[in-house]
């Protein structure tokens, strides 16, 4: 995936929807939106260029309403682990590889039978109707533009059929289990029937954990539609309790469930064991960005335990805090199978609708490339941890 062209498609789209982007990285891009005119001065008016994930955030803030940015880029309580996951990401150093011939990259891989291009899949996010009339559906055409698996959510805004319909690569459904059974039954056997290759079923948030910065601005925030539950609410959509899940209800969703079912929301190493007893197809090692329990660690630093417990017996998916394709590179060199990215799809949405989904996913799967190319990787099985320095003093 080349780079440039990645940006000129980003650009091209980030100006479809009003957003400047002028002179990006290259100068030599010739795309109509690299100048921008104020309408009252003439002048020609320099707009930040959005040429990495930390763009389209700041492009979506400036977008979005003030309740919906804190409901989207908010953590729990005093977003300790939220920030925890940038900074112990951004603390592991690379070790680069020069002279190996890269002309070759390939990224991709199988994960539960289905060949993918490159290993970054969208998390499930809910409300989406807050950064795109589209909503959902959007997103879903965002996705099979940059050839990724989305896993929708139950908490959408757009029904799990007409997020099915509207895309063309592979959808899995994400799921809460609410204690009402014969209603959690029925979600499932919806979604299969949609098309649904996979369920995701969440365990790390069993009742809401103070998200203050969303409570602050609930008042303003509109009610939206949540057509998986049957339901109106704000935006999150949490409605009704799922305090009673456990695993015998898992071993339950087994019995009848036709998908395979991967658990999300695993950090704990006793966790992931008892997950591969219980059968489960894959876990996702997630904090869920920061968003349940407050002060738990980042999940790249749990990410090489996990591993080692699980010993190959099931894929690991990781999430949380990736902004960078260095970042996806830790992640699979920690033993992550894939990895998922939850706010900067959702980021690319509000900016540029469809497009801008396609185009986060494709700047991340471009910097991976790249990050690729220097740590000398052409293939990701070559990624493994040997990617970082061992010693502190960089002598090995
Ligand atoms: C606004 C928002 C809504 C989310 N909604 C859900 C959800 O409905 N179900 C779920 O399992 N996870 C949900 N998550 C967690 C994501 O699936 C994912 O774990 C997280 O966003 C990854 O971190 P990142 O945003 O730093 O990439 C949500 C996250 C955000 C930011």
């Amino acid at each position: 995936m080349d780079r440039r062209e990645v940006l000129k498609a980003s650009l091209a789209s980030a100006a479809a929807m009003g957003i400047s982007a002028r002179r990006a990285i290259s100068p030599d891009i010739d795309s109509p939106a690299e100048l921008h005119s104020s309408a009252v001065t003439g002048e020609v008016v320099a707009q930040p260029p959005l040429v990495n994930l930390y763009d389209f955030e700041a492009a979506a803030k400036r977008k979005l309403s003030g309740s919906a940015w804190e409901y989207f880029s908010g953590g729990s309580a005093d977003e300790i682990t939220l920030r925890r996951n940038r900074e112990a990401l951004d603390a592991l150093q690379l070790k680069p590889r020069v002279l190996v011939d890269v002309t070759q990259i390939d990224t991709s891989s199988t994960l539960l039978g289905y060949k993918m291009e490159h290993p970054i899949l969208l998390a499930p996010t809910s409300s989406h109707l807050l950064a795109h009339p589209d909503a959902e559906t959007a997103t879903a055409r965002g996705a099979a533009a940059a050839k990724a698996i989305m896993v929708a959510s139950t908490v959408s805004n757009r029904s799990i059929e007409d997020i099915c319909k509207s895309a063309s690569e592979p959808i899995w459904f994400q799921l809460y289990v609410e204690d009402d059974r014969s209603a959690v039954r029925a979600l499932i056997e919806r979604a299969e029937a949609a098309g649904c290759k996979a369920l995701c079923v969440t365990v790390d948030n069993p009742l809401p954990y103070a998200r203050n910065r969303e409570e602050r601005v609930r008042a303003l925030a509109p009610m939206l539609p949540f057509p998986n539950l049957g339901i109106e609410a704000g935006p999150g959509g949490r409605s009704r309790s799922r305090r009673h899940f456990n695993w015998n209800d898992l071993l339950w969703i087994q019995s009848f469930a036709k998908t395979p079912v991967i658990l999300k929301g695993i950090l704990n190493p006793d966790d992931a064991e008892e997950a591969v007893h219980r059968g489960v197809s894959a876990i996702v090692v997630s904090n869920h960005g920061g968003r349940v329990l407050d002060t738990e660690p980042a999940t790249i630093e749990v990410l090489p335990a996990v591993v080692d417990r699980v010993a190959g017996r099931l894929p690991v998916l990781f999430d949380s805090g990736i902004r960078r394709g260095t970042d996806v590179l830790k992640g699979l060199a920690c033993g992550a199978s894939a990895v998922l990215i939850g706010r900067p799809y959702i980021y690319g949405l509000s900016v540029a609708g469809a497009d801008g989904v396609r185009d986060v996913v494709n700047i991340l799967r471009a910097e991976l490339e790249g990050a690729m190319a220097m740590t000398g990787r052409t293939h990701l099985t070559e990624i493994d941890r040997s990617v970082f320095w061992k010693s502190r003093d960089f002598s090995s």
